[in-house]
């Protein structure tokens, strides 16, 4: 055995591990990566109302590792047929969604069973997937590399292939110090990318920004007996409290237990992951399973189509239960008019920041 298949070959027994459960373990730690080169500090600038990231300590960012972590995201070396790329479902023009797709097909040529999320900002978030199965941005890398339906790579092939490449050898090498390429490197340059990615609009915390419509779209999202949406979607820079909420969608019908399905705790049937509401005028269509076309479809789900039902959804979220009525078996009719539900969409549509969608640091 030569040395690179002597290091995919501990790569593999090591996944068996993950598999196996210690898969926190290999994250936090850098019980294989040595770093020991000296890349150099890249320099996050954050807009003024943002609070500091948390970034992992075994993990910092660096102008080599960010642009390590680009060149590989735009690679679809990462699959298996070479065809895929995380670039491939988190397009930049789109918002880095799939654009416009429902479900995304993987590298076989089967269908996703849940809709694409952006990833701007994620460096925020303390959990990942629509079903918070990822605990770190480390560990998510791992996710649609290895899943059948999405890239489906052989983390073994993966790595040897990357030893190979002389370019790579390069990167890796002035991201992390010398030594064999690894996965736990591969993740941590992703991820490094990823939290350069900052979404950000004034219009949350800066009134004087909005326009007519939009000023009362907010009165609207914030009033509690017509949107009443910002306990979930959080008014600020992100629009999410970060948390997972059940917010009435009919789960039962299409079988995805959410969270439900990480913790096994009852209560947590039906939670997903409360989305960021900045862009979402570029991340049609809407939900975990893309169910909603237009945000006019999503207000009116909210208005007149969310569920209680004993039976199978029973943890509906207290902020939507209290806008349901027992009696008839339906959303009580709140006190929100047609352009009330106009002005909200306004409000939602002018939460962008279309630099993303453009800008050359986060480009091919
Ligand atoms: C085949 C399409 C596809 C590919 C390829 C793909 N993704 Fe995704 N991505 C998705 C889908 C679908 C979800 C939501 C999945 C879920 O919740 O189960 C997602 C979710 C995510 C999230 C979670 C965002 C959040 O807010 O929680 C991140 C981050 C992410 N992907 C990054 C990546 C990276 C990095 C790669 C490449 C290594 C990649 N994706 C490859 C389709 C894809
Ligand atoms: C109880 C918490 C809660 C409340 C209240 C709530 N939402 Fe949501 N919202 C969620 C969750 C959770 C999701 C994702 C659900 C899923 O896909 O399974 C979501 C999804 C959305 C989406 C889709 C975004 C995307 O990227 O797919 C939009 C838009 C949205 N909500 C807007 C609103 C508006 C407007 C209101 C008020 C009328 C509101 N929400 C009230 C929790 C809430």
């Amino acid at each position: 055995m030569n040395r690179f298949r002597v290091s995919a070959f501990f790569v593999g027994v090591f996944f068996v591990g993950i598999l196996a459960g210690c898969k926190k373990d290999f994250f936090v730690d850098d019980n294989i990566a040595t770093i020991t080169g000296k890349p150099t500090e890249y320099q996050l600038n954050l807009p003024k109302s943002f609070p500091p990231m948390k970034i992992p300590a075994s993990n910092p960012l660096t102008n080599e590792g960010v642009a390590l972590g680009k060149k590989l995201f735009y690679d679809p070396l990462l699959s298996s047929n070479n065809g895929q790329a995380c670039a491939s479902c988190h397009q930049q023009n789109a918002s880095f969604v799939d654009s416009a797709v429902k479900f995304s097909k993987g590298v076989t040529g089967v269908l996703g069973g849940r809709n694409s999320m952006p990833i701007y900002n994620v460096g925020y978030a303390t959990a990942w997937f629509w079903d918070g199965r990822a605990k770190t941005l480390e560990e998510q890398v791992f996710h649609p590399i290895t899943s059948q339906n999405e890239m489906n790579q052989d983390l073994g092939l993966l790595i040897e292939e990357l030893n190979n490449s002389a370019s790579y050898k390069k990167m890796y090498t002035a991201a992390f110090g010398q030594g064999e390429i690894t996965f736990d490197k591969t993740a941590k340059a992703i991820a490094q990318f990823m939290r350069t990615i900052i979404a950000y609009t004034p219009k949350p915390l800066d009134t004087s920004k909005l326009d007519a419509s939009e000023k009362r779209g907010l009165i609207v999202f914030l009033d509690e007996k017509k949107g009443d949406c910002f306990h979930c979607h959080e008014l600020g820079n992100f629009m999410t409290n970060y948390k997972f909420a059940n917010n009435g969608l009919n789960v039962n019908a299409i079988n995805d237990p959410g969270l439900y399905a990480i913790t096994r705790n009852p209560e947590d049937l039906g939670k997903f992951k409360v989305p960021a509401l900045i862009n979402v005028k570029y991340t049609a269509p809407y939900m975990h399973d893309g169910r909603f076309k237009t945000l006019r479809e999503v207000i009116d789900f909210y208005d007149i189509g969310f569920h209680f039902n004993p039976q199978t959804n029973y943890y509906l979220d207290p902020n939507l239960k209290k806008h349901f009525d027992n009696s008839t078996n339906k959303p009580t009719p709140r006190a929100w008019t047609e352009q009330d539900k106009q002005d909200i969409i306004n409000f939602i549509n002018g939460l962008v920041d279309e630099s993303i969608n453009i800008n050359p640091a986060f480009s091919k």
